[in-house]
């Protein structure tokens, strides 16, 4: 679905599908040449990060494989509490691997946090992410983040495999869900 079939659920498009593969198309030039001598694994996490993963990746021209992780933050409601569940693991050992974390969203940066202190322990050769939006909370966070898409307002956003219950991830683009939706 495109934003053409905007419904009345969304209020505006902050980025196009456009907009969006051309700055994968950049990050992904600079992933290319920091992997270039290096064996890469890129390390998606579903549901989420599917849409950035399968054109990242497609933008990419180094040698890479691709692995998953499903993960579900425990808590009540939309808040994260940083405190998370591994629902589907990796099927790969990354130990002395070069692994690039590839995300949709970062918010407050809780469930990264947990994710990268869990994979560190299984010793990569390197760890980075990439995240394809940024909440501002992010900012705040201590974990340093290698390759970030675009910077959001803080407002809940949906499409490029963004959900909102379970919809929208087909939407191309990014939009905001209007508040009567949620609230
Ligand atoms: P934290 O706060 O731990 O959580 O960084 C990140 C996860 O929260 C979800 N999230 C969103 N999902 N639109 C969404 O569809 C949003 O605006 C949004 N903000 C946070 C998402 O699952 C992400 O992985
Ligand atoms: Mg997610």
């Amino acid at each position: 679905m495109d934003a053409t079939q905007i419904s009345s659920e969304l209020t505006r498009v902050l980025y196009t599908n456009d907009q969006i593969q051309a700055r994968l198309a950049d990050i992904a030039a600079e992933i290319d040449e920091e992997y270039r001598d290096k064996d890469l694994l890129l390390v998606g996490v579903l549901n989420g990060a599917v849409m950035v993963m399968a054109d990242l990746s497609r933008h990419l021209t180094v040698h890479l494989q691709m692995d998953w992780m499903a993960i579900s933050s425990y808590g009540s409601g939309t808040q994260s509490s940083g405190v998370v569940r591994i629902l589907k693991d990796l099927t790969t050992d990354i130990e002395g691997r070069h692994v690039l974390v590839v995300e949709d969203i970062i918010d407050t940066g809780l469930t990264l946090a947990y994710l990268i202190q869990n994979l560190h322990s299984r010793k990569p050769a390197s760890l980075k992410i990439m995240t394809m939006f940024r909440k501002p909370e992010a900012l705040s966070s201590p974990v340093e983040v290698s390759h970030v898409g675009f910077d959001l307002p803080n407002e809940f956003v949906v499409g490029y495999g963004l959900d909102y219950a379970g919809r929208y991830r087909n939407l191309v683009d990014v939009a905001t869900l209007a508040p009567h939706v949620y609230s």
